[in-house]
């Protein structure tokens, strides 16, 4: 596991920009795993940034989502198919028919979990981004998801749905469940790129970079993959 520590949430965002451009510029082909949530949101546009200014194109590039809040529909503003258009795809040249997202206002849930796990087999992620949870959640793998999970539906944690409710109106309005990649969908990405930031965040970042490798804290899970890089500011790596 690389950890590279920057100054703030800016020099984060630049440096994974630049892994997620390059594996595109490598490979106009690439399957990108992204992320939702605050994190990711300057990687983002450092990306569209630099296809603005530079013309790195994602024509042919295409796209699987980590999760979708079960009950939201695409159009709903807090679901993180509306983030993706909004924070990036309606900013790039990707062609929206290859972005991937599990949908959470599907009427049969586990038979979408089926779906997104088949097409998971089909789109290895060339890099998959992530955020991590206060609680060491990846994706929305919580505390105890065992590390050989596909994607499946997840009862969130009081944790999870409070810290994730300063994007709602209110704490009764976040959604108490959520379609979620498992484990084993993300450990199949050939590279991964964390982004971390804020000090809720330094206790997690501590147990996954050096505590022990448990269910208890998913992310430490990535000391077993072979290509992880985590770029954390500062505050994230207080405790390192
Ligand atoms: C959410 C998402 C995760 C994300 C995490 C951290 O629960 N499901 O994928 O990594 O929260 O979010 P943030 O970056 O907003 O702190």
């Amino acid at each position: 596991m690389k950890v590279i520590i920057t100054e703030n949430y800016d020099e984060m965002s630049k440096k994974a920009a630049e892994i997620l451009i390059d594996v595109v510029k490598k490979n106009p082909n690439a399957v990108l795993g992204l992320a939702t949530g605050s994190s990711p949101i300057g990687t983002y546009q450092n990306m569209i940034k630099d296809h603005e200014e530079n013309g790195t194109s994602y024509k042919n590039v295409s796209s699987v989502n980590l999760d979708e809040y079960v009950g939201l529909t695409a159009d709903h503003d807090q679901s993180y198919a509306y983030f993706m258009r909004t924070n990036l795809f309606d900013s790039i040249d990707i062609d929206q028919a290859n972005t991937n997202l599990p949908c959470g206002a599907a009427a049969d849930l586990q038979k979408e979990c089926d779906r997104y796990n088949a097409l998971l087999e089909t789109k290895q992620q060339d890099v998959q981004v992530l955020g991590l949870g206060s609680n060491g959640h990846i994706g929305f793998n919580e505390p105890n998801t065992p590390f050989d999970s596909v994607t499946h539906i997840v009862d969130l944690t009081e944790n999870t749905i409070k810290d994730n409710s300063r994007l709602f109106a209110s704490i009764d309005e976040v959604p108490r469940q959520a379609l979620s990649m498992g484990i084993k969908n993300i450990m199949q990405a050939k590279s991964i790129v964390m982004v971390v930031s804020g000090k809720n965040k330094a206790a997690a970042v501590k147990g996954m970079v050096k505590g022990e490798i448990t269910p208890a804290l998913p992310a430490s899970v990535l000391q077993l993959h072979p290509c992880v890089t985590v770029i954390c500011d500062k505050d994230a790596a207080s405790l390192l």
